[in-house]
């Protein structure tokens, strides 16, 4: 299979076919689709469609800067890594790849619990501003040993993901015989036989150095539970007796910044905040759970008016364009997180695959602030999405001048 030159890759819809290329189709679509009927990932485009933005003339813009400061830190983009599982399947050692990417562009990484290269090995190979995505299984212990190994390995901020109570369905899955802890079975082995460029190029580079890719942040007890096989083979535990009480405890046992991903609603934005978080990711987990849910878009201006004088309020779920960052900052978010798109970018090229994918939302960000005519990303809150734009902060009129 031809790779063309990164550089010729111009958007996300390029790097996704790269991906679709290579993975095998399990792969592909346990990253690519939704859940159910899927009506949620297109609302999830539908929604940021749907908003359009008033530019603004003759500012001059020749200095803009897209660099923001979340929880005291400054990144060169409001922009972050998602969470995302098993992103070691896309490519050897690929949550070490994005991290790389991400640590160049300066901007933050959020390493899943459910990963395949361990949170240590991730810390050690690519540095940069690392958070910590916790998934909390019924045995809370267990998942506090993860929060306080996230400590010692040196990462810097929180994620506690509340909205995925039970498994989604996910029936491409079921049909593609792809489950977490990967396995090879008889529906996906001739799909994995089918894209030698994965089987020997990831998989191949697996079983040469470390084995059969698993789940590495999983404590022992819980590996081994996992352990059996066959038809009964059992699945990662559930979390659906998770309440605030739980978040309370994250709290307390973690000192760093506290996000809570998967807000929706805004009663829930502040009952975070009552429990201690110090952000919310407003987030419909990429389309991928409940398929009749809101669009994070949607849901994102009543929870900044709930909380965001008091709390770092991010998004995620559907950007595909620069100009939906510009779009989710124009209504309050303080930054966006991106799931999907590393994703596709590492499966294609590994690090630098994830670096054009981010280099290419930088470069969409950066033209939407020039056209829209804001010069920093204080001046994008201020846009409204349609009407008129209040309280412009930029180039206002000096004493004396013409009205
Ligand atoms: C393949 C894949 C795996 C994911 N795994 C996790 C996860 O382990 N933890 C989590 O909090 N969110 C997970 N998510 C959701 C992402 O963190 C994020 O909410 C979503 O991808 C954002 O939407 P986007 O892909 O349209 O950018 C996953 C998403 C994808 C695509």
């Amino acid at each position: 299979m031809f790779t063309p030159p990164l550089e010729q890759i111009l958007n996300l819809a390029q790097l996704r076919e790269l991906a679709r290329d290579v993975l095998p189709r399990g792969m592909f679509e346990y990253v690519d689709r939704g859940t159910e009927d899927e009506v949620l990932l297109r609302e999830n485009r539908d929604a940021f469609e749907r908003i359009r933005l008033r530019p603004r003339v003759l500012v001059d813009v020749s200095g803009r800067s897209a660099k923001v400061k979340l929880f005291g830190k400054e990144l060169s983009l409001p922009m972050a890594v998602a969470p995302t599982g098993a992103a070691g399947l896309m490519y050897h050692n690929g949550e070490v790849e994005i991290a790389r990417a991400a640590a160049k562009a300066g901007i933050p990484f959020s390493l899943s619990t459910y990963s395949i290269n361990s949170m240590e090995q991730v810390a050690d190979e690519a540095g940069g501003q690392l958070w910590f995505q916790l998934y909390m299984w019924p045995d809370r212990a267990m998942s506090h040993q993860l929060v306080a190994r996230a400590r010692s390995a040196g990462y810097e901020a929180l994620i506690t993901t509340v909205d995925t109570p039970t498994g989604p369905n996910r029936e491409y899955n079921a049909r593609n015989g792809f489950s977490l802890p990967f396995h090879i079975n008889r529906h996906n082995v001739w799909d994995l036989a089918a894209h030698p460029r994965w089987l020997f190029g990831v998989m191949g580079r697996y079983l040469a150095t470390s084995g059969m890719p698993r789940l590495e942040n999983l404590p022992d007890a819980l590996r081994h539970s996992l352990a059996a096989k066959g038809p009964k083979r059992p699945q990662l535990p559930k979390s659906d007796s998770l309440t605030w009480q739980d978040l309370r405890e994250v709290r307390r046992i973690w000192d760093g910044p506290l996000m809570v991903k998967g807000i929706l609603h805004a009663e829930d934005a502040r009952m975070a905040l009552a429990c201690g978080a110090d952000g919310v990711i407003v987030s419909n987990h990429g389309g991928r759970n409940l398929d009749c849910a809101v669009a994070s878009i949607d849901a994102l201006p009543e929870i900044v008016e709930a909380v965001g004088h008091r709390a770092e309020v991010m998004l995620d779920s559907g950007i595909r364009r620069g100009s939906d960052i510009a779009k989710a900052l124009a209504l309050g978010a303080k930054a966006v997180l991106v799931g999907r798109a590393p994703l596709w970018g590492v499966a294609a090229a590994g690090e630098r695959g994830a670096a054009r994918a981010i280099a290419i939302l930088a470069d969409e960000l950066d033209r939407s602030m020039a056209f829209l005519g804001v010069p920093s990303l204080d001046a994008l809150h201020c846009l409204q999405r349609s009407g008129h734009a209040a309280n412009w902060p930029i180039n206002p009129p000096s004493k004396g001048s013409a009205p």
